[in-house]
């Protein structure tokens, strides 16, 4: 009898203890990260699943959730159209064809199916078509990346109340009101294993595969668009 408590009691305790500790989460990567999308135009949008931040999944059947609109209980019900993502050539790269109809603002859901961990990024722009707008500033595009790149998967930004109500399983370091060697971040950001900064519960930073453009991007945002002054070591 005993021992059969104790197997039910092990038996509660791992289905507990599922959902974070195995397997639980994932880091969604965006490939190329559209400034905006066109309202009544296809975009087709790529992206890695990383579980933990490093296995590279290709066994899943992920899906893009496309919410037009402001984030309200209206647009919750009746806004939302979800399409399924199918692995490209490269199996670990999952490709989604997403058509927005109105113009304004969408926002992506994605759905890792993995432990049902979903990803949402920022709202993006819709435009109509024939239109070119402005561009982004270089911190608004790194802010656009922090989520579609799927660092803020792992680091709190607590200084933008656009990350407030963000999933966060901190991963990585807090990261806000902090400012960093410019020359230094970007070399971190293109390569983490070249400086790793301590490790939080044994994680480590992913090379996430950015380019210039987007580093340069990130480096401003997380520098409070500011550049800061070259310090050689930190
Ligand atoms: C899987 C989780 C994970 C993801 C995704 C991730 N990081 Fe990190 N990051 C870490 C960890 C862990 C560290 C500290 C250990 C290390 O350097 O590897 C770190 C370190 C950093 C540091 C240095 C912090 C310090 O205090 O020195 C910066 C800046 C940073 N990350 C920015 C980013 C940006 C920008 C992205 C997205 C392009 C990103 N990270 C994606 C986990 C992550």
């Amino acid at each position: 009898m005993r021992r059969v408590l104790g197997v039910l009691l092990l038996g509660t305790v791992l289905i507990a203890a599922t959902p974070t500790a195995f397997g639980g989460w994932a880091v969604v990567t965006l490939l190329d990260v559209p400034e905006y999308l066109v309202a009544g135009e296809e975009t087709t949008i790529a992206f890695k699943i990383r579980q933990h931040g490093r296995q590279l999944l290709d066994d899943r059947q992920p899906t893009v959730a496309l919410r037009d609109g402001e984030e309200g209980f209206l647009s919750k019900l009746f806004r939302l159209r979800t399409v399924r993502a199918t692995p490209g050539a490269d199996p670990t790269i999952y490709q989604a064809s997403i058509t927005p109809t109105d113009t304004g603002e969408v926002t992506l859901h994605i759905d890792t199916d993995l432990f049902r961990w979903k990803v949402k990024l920022l709202p993006m722009r819709v435009i109509a078509a024939g239109h070119q707008p402005a561009g982004l500033s270089p911190p608004d595009r790194g802010q656009q990346l922090f989520a579609a790149k799927g660092c803020a998967t792992c680091h709190t930004k607590y200084d933008d109340p656009a990350f407030a109500d963000y999933r966060v399983v901190q991963a990585g370091p807090g990261l806000g009101e902090r400012t960093f060697p410019a020359g230094w971040l970007a070399q971190k950001l293109a390569n983490p294993a070249l400086s790793r900064s301590g490790s939080a519960n044994g994680n480590i930073m992913p090379t996430l595969e950015l380019d210039e453009e987007e580093i340069a991007a990130l480096v401003s945002y997380i520098n409070g668009g500011r550049t800061t002054v070259e310090t050689g070591d930190r």
